[in-house]
Protein backbone atom coordinates (compact mmCIF):
# COMPACT_ATOMS: atom_id res chain seq x y z
CA UNK A 1 0.00 0.00 0.00
CA UNK A 2 1.82 3.62 -1.26
CA UNK A 3 2.15 6.02 1.87
CA UNK A 4 -1.14 7.98 2.32
CA UNK A 5 -1.37 11.37 3.94
CA UNK A 6 -4.64 12.77 4.91
CA UNK A 7 -5.74 15.85 7.31
CA UNK A 8 -7.70 15.22 10.08
CA UNK A 9 -9.08 18.43 10.73
CA UNK A 10 -9.21 22.12 9.04
CA UNK A 11 -6.33 23.02 11.61
CA UNK A 12 -4.80 20.49 12.92
CA UNK A 13 -3.83 16.73 12.34
CA UNK A 14 -3.05 14.29 9.76
CA UNK A 15 -3.55 10.67 9.12
CA UNK A 16 -0.89 8.20 8.18
CA UNK A 17 -1.42 5.08 6.32
CA UNK A 18 0.79 2.89 4.29
CA UNK A 19 3.78 2.49 6.64
CA UNK A 20 4.96 -0.29 8.75
CA UNK A 21 7.96 1.18 11.24
CA UNK A 22 8.99 -2.34 11.69
CA UNK A 23 10.51 -2.49 8.35
CA UNK A 24 13.13 -0.50 8.13
CA UNK A 25 10.91 3.05 6.22
CA UNK A 26 13.21 4.04 3.25
CA UNK A 27 14.49 7.95 3.64
CA UNK A 28 12.32 9.60 0.82
CA UNK A 29 9.11 7.90 3.22
CA UNK A 30 10.47 9.10 6.38
CA UNK A 31 10.68 13.17 4.81
CA UNK A 32 7.54 12.85 4.06
CA UNK A 33 6.46 12.27 8.05
CA UNK A 34 8.22 14.46 9.55
CA UNK A 35 7.18 17.14 7.22
CA UNK A 36 3.59 16.26 8.04
CA UNK A 37 4.18 16.63 11.51
CA UNK A 38 5.90 19.68 11.06
CA UNK A 39 3.04 20.92 8.90
CA UNK A 40 0.06 19.40 11.02
CA UNK A 41 1.61 18.95 14.12
CA UNK A 42 -0.03 15.64 15.11
CA UNK A 43 0.11 12.91 12.64
CA UNK A 44 -1.30 9.06 13.64
CA UNK A 45 0.27 6.57 12.36
CA UNK A 46 -2.27 3.68 12.05
CA UNK A 47 -2.25 -0.20 12.03
CA UNK A 48 1.40 -0.55 13.78
CA UNK A 49 2.35 -3.36 15.43
CA UNK A 50 5.32 -2.65 17.34
CA UNK A 51 7.11 -4.79 20.16
CA UNK A 52 8.42 -2.53 23.03
CA UNK A 53 12.28 -2.00 21.54
CA UNK A 54 10.61 -1.59 17.84
CA UNK A 55 8.74 1.00 19.02
CA UNK A 56 11.73 2.93 20.74
CA UNK A 57 14.13 1.94 17.04
CA UNK A 58 10.65 3.64 15.09
CA UNK A 59 10.54 6.86 17.36
CA UNK A 60 14.22 7.40 17.47
CA UNK A 61 14.14 8.50 13.89
CA UNK A 62 12.05 11.29 14.97
CA UNK A 63 14.71 12.37 18.32
CA UNK A 64 16.13 11.63 21.29
CA UNK A 65 14.21 9.68 23.74
CA UNK A 66 14.28 10.99 27.73
CA UNK A 67 13.63 10.28 31.11
CA UNK A 68 9.79 10.42 32.54
CA UNK A 69 9.00 11.24 35.79
CA UNK A 70 6.16 9.00 36.29
CA UNK A 71 8.60 6.11 37.58
CA UNK A 72 5.92 3.82 38.84
CA UNK A 73 4.73 3.43 35.27
CA UNK A 74 7.97 2.94 33.53
CA UNK A 75 8.44 -0.36 31.76
CA UNK A 76 11.57 -2.49 33.73
CA UNK A 77 13.30 -3.34 30.69
CA UNK A 78 12.38 -0.04 28.77
CA UNK A 79 12.23 2.43 31.29
CA UNK A 80 12.06 4.99 28.22
CA UNK A 81 8.61 3.86 27.94
CA UNK A 82 6.00 4.42 30.37
CA UNK A 83 2.85 1.98 30.10
CA UNK A 84 -0.47 5.08 31.19
CA UNK A 85 -2.62 1.81 32.32
CA UNK A 86 -6.23 2.73 33.49
CA UNK A 87 -6.50 -0.12 35.41
CA UNK A 88 -3.71 0.76 37.53
CA UNK A 89 -4.24 4.63 38.32
CA UNK A 90 -3.57 5.12 41.33
CA UNK A 91 -5.90 7.70 43.24
CA UNK A 92 -4.19 11.09 44.14
CA UNK A 93 -4.08 12.66 47.21
CA UNK A 94 -7.91 13.68 47.69
CA UNK A 95 -8.74 10.13 46.54
CA UNK A 96 -9.80 10.79 43.12
CA UNK A 97 -8.75 8.37 40.14
CA UNK A 98 -8.32 10.38 37.44
CA UNK A 99 -6.72 8.86 34.55
CA UNK A 100 -3.32 10.06 33.23
CA UNK A 101 -3.54 13.95 31.46
CA UNK A 102 -7.53 13.92 31.36
CA UNK A 103 -7.56 16.99 34.21
CA UNK A 104 -6.18 19.60 32.13
CA UNK A 105 -5.11 20.48 28.68
CA UNK A 106 -1.77 20.84 29.00
CA UNK A 107 1.97 20.42 27.70
CA UNK A 108 3.88 17.73 28.44
CA UNK A 109 7.02 17.81 31.39
CA UNK A 110 7.41 21.42 31.41
CA UNK A 111 9.49 20.77 34.64
CA UNK A 112 12.14 19.78 32.59
CA UNK A 113 14.95 22.68 31.95
CA UNK A 114 14.49 21.05 28.26
CA UNK A 115 10.54 19.68 27.94
CA UNK A 116 10.29 17.25 25.12
CA UNK A 117 9.34 18.38 21.94
CA UNK A 118 7.32 15.04 20.86
CA UNK A 119 5.48 13.11 23.05
CA UNK A 120 4.74 9.92 21.35
CA UNK A 121 1.61 7.69 22.56
CA UNK A 122 0.88 4.01 21.23
CA UNK A 123 -2.84 2.82 21.38
CA UNK A 124 -2.06 -1.38 22.75
CA UNK A 125 -5.66 -1.76 24.40
CA UNK A 126 -8.90 0.40 24.01
CA UNK A 127 -11.82 0.46 26.63
CA UNK A 128 -15.39 -0.88 24.41
CA UNK A 129 -16.39 3.23 24.68
CA UNK A 130 -14.60 6.51 24.91
CA UNK A 131 -11.07 6.95 26.47
CA UNK A 132 -10.64 9.54 23.60
CA UNK A 133 -7.85 12.34 23.23
CA UNK A 134 -7.83 15.94 22.16
CA UNK A 135 -5.68 18.09 20.77
CA UNK A 136 -5.18 21.90 20.00
CA UNK A 137 -3.37 24.03 17.70
CA UNK A 138 -1.93 26.38 19.59
CA UNK A 139 -0.48 28.36 16.65
CA UNK A 140 -3.61 29.55 15.42
CA UNK A 141 -4.83 30.08 19.09
CA UNK A 142 -2.57 32.68 19.10
CA UNK A 143 -2.77 34.00 15.83
CA UNK A 144 -6.76 34.61 16.95
CA UNK A 145 -5.47 37.17 19.82
CA UNK A 146 -5.31 40.83 19.60
CA UNK A 147 -1.74 42.20 19.02
CA UNK A 148 -2.42 43.88 22.46
CA UNK A 149 -3.02 40.79 24.19
CA UNK A 150 -0.31 39.01 21.90
CA UNK A 151 2.27 42.22 23.10
CA UNK A 152 1.24 41.87 27.12
CA UNK A 153 0.79 37.66 27.09
CA UNK A 154 4.80 37.86 25.36
CA UNK A 155 6.06 39.41 28.34
CA UNK A 156 5.17 36.70 30.47
CA UNK A 157 7.14 33.84 32.32
CA UNK A 158 5.77 30.64 34.06
CA UNK A 159 7.75 29.07 37.07
CA UNK A 160 6.63 25.29 36.40
CA UNK A 161 7.06 22.65 39.42
CA UNK A 162 6.23 18.73 39.55
CA UNK A 163 2.51 17.79 40.39
CA UNK A 164 2.23 16.72 43.86
CA UNK A 165 0.93 13.29 43.27
CA UNK A 166 1.03 10.39 45.68
CA UNK A 167 2.49 8.65 42.72
CA UNK A 168 5.59 10.68 42.07
CA UNK A 169 7.94 8.90 43.99
CA UNK A 170 9.92 10.78 46.62
CA UNK A 171 13.28 10.04 44.59
CA UNK A 172 11.36 11.25 41.43
CA UNK A 173 10.25 14.69 43.33
CA UNK A 174 14.21 15.13 44.25
CA UNK A 175 15.66 14.22 41.01
CA UNK A 176 13.12 16.63 39.16
CA UNK A 177 13.06 19.65 42.14
CA UNK A 178 14.23 22.18 39.73
CA UNK A 179 11.65 24.76 39.23
CA UNK A 180 12.31 25.84 35.24
CA UNK A 181 10.95 28.99 33.96
CA UNK A 182 9.34 29.46 30.52
CA UNK A 183 8.21 31.56 28.48
CA UNK A 184 4.34 31.48 28.00
CA UNK A 185 4.08 32.02 24.81
CA UNK A 186 7.06 30.13 22.97
CA UNK A 187 8.73 30.21 19.33
CA UNK A 188 8.91 27.21 17.23
CA UNK A 189 12.68 26.66 16.39
CA UNK A 190 11.74 24.69 13.07
CA UNK A 191 8.93 27.45 12.01
CA UNK A 192 9.57 30.59 14.02
CA UNK A 193 5.38 30.49 14.63
CA UNK A 194 4.37 31.52 18.09
CA UNK A 195 2.25 29.01 20.24
CA UNK A 196 0.71 29.25 23.85
CA UNK A 197 2.74 27.23 25.79
CA UNK A 198 1.50 26.15 29.28
CA UNK A 199 0.98 23.28 31.93
CA UNK A 200 -1.84 24.62 33.83
CA UNK A 201 -1.12 21.52 36.20
CA UNK A 202 2.47 22.17 36.95
CA UNK A 203 2.14 25.91 36.36
CA UNK A 204 3.72 27.45 40.61
CA UNK A 205 2.74 30.82 39.38
CA UNK A 206 3.69 33.75 36.67
CA UNK A 207 6.93 35.49 37.65
CA UNK A 208 6.09 39.01 39.26
CA UNK A 209 2.24 37.49 40.28
CA UNK A 210 0.81 35.25 43.26
CA UNK A 211 -0.37 31.57 42.56
CA UNK A 212 -3.89 31.90 42.59
CA UNK A 213 -3.53 34.62 40.46
CA UNK A 214 -1.47 32.95 37.84
CA UNK A 215 -3.62 30.71 37.75
CA UNK A 216 -6.69 32.11 37.40
CA UNK A 217 -5.39 33.74 34.36
CA UNK A 218 -4.01 30.47 32.50
CA UNK A 219 -7.45 29.07 33.05
CA UNK A 220 -8.99 31.61 31.57
CA UNK A 221 -6.90 31.89 28.93
CA UNK A 222 -6.46 28.37 28.39
CA UNK A 223 -10.37 28.45 28.15
CA UNK A 224 -11.14 31.27 25.84
CA UNK A 225 -8.28 29.76 22.98
CA UNK A 226 -8.89 26.74 22.82
CA UNK A 227 -12.51 25.94 20.61
CA UNK A 228 -13.72 23.44 17.50
CA UNK A 229 -12.43 25.46 15.12
CA UNK A 230 -8.69 24.83 16.51
CA UNK A 231 -9.47 21.12 18.23
CA UNK A 232 -9.01 17.98 16.89
CA UNK A 233 -10.29 14.58 18.53
CA UNK A 234 -8.85 11.96 18.50
CA UNK A 235 -10.85 8.37 18.78
CA UNK A 236 -8.14 5.77 19.25
CA UNK A 237 -7.40 2.28 17.10
CA UNK A 238 -5.70 -0.46 18.16
CA UNK A 239 -2.12 0.22 17.06
CA UNK A 240 -2.54 3.23 16.22
CA UNK A 241 1.02 5.50 16.83
CA UNK A 242 0.43 9.16 17.34
CA UNK A 243 3.18 11.98 17.65
CA UNK A 244 2.30 14.84 19.10
CA UNK A 245 4.49 18.43 18.86
CA UNK A 246 4.07 19.39 22.47
CA UNK A 247 5.79 23.24 21.12
CA UNK A 248 2.28 24.06 19.86
CA UNK A 249 -0.47 21.67 20.81
CA UNK A 250 -2.29 21.46 24.45
CA UNK A 251 -3.64 17.79 24.94
CA UNK A 252 -6.08 16.37 27.04
CA UNK A 253 -7.32 12.81 27.38
CA UNK A 254 -11.29 12.58 28.14
CA UNK A 255 -12.08 10.38 31.27
CA UNK A 256 -15.72 9.05 29.38
CA UNK A 257 -15.01 5.46 29.97
CA UNK A 258 -14.61 2.69 32.55
CA UNK A 259 -11.24 2.62 33.54
CA UNK A 260 -11.65 -1.03 34.80
CA UNK A 261 -12.09 -1.69 31.05
CA UNK A 262 -7.95 -1.01 30.39
CA UNK A 263 -7.29 1.43 28.28
CA UNK A 264 -3.26 1.10 27.99
CA UNK A 265 -1.12 3.88 26.07
CA UNK A 266 2.87 3.37 25.89
CA UNK A 267 3.85 6.45 25.91
CA UNK A 268 7.64 7.78 25.30
CA UNK A 269 8.92 11.51 24.29
CA UNK A 270 11.26 13.05 22.88
CA UNK A 271 13.76 15.40 24.34
CA UNK A 272 13.14 19.19 23.00
CA UNK A 273 15.02 22.54 22.86
CA UNK A 274 14.76 25.27 25.79
CA UNK A 275 11.96 27.00 25.10
CA UNK A 276 12.55 30.56 23.95
FE1 LIG B 1 0.00 14.69 28.53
Amino acid sequence: MPLSITPLSETIGAEITGLDLCVCAVESALAQVRAALRDHLVIVIRDQRLDPRQLLAALRLFGETMEQHLTSTLMPEHPEIAVLDSRKMPPDKEGQVIPFGARDWHTDHTNHPRPPKLTALYAVKLPSEGGDTSFANMHVAYDCLGADEQARLGQLRAVNKIEDFAYISDEARAKFAARPVHPLIRTHPDTGKRALYVHPGKLERIQGMEPEESRRLVNELVERVITPANTYRHRWRIGDLLLCDNRAVLHRAHRDYRMADGRVMHRVILRGEVPV
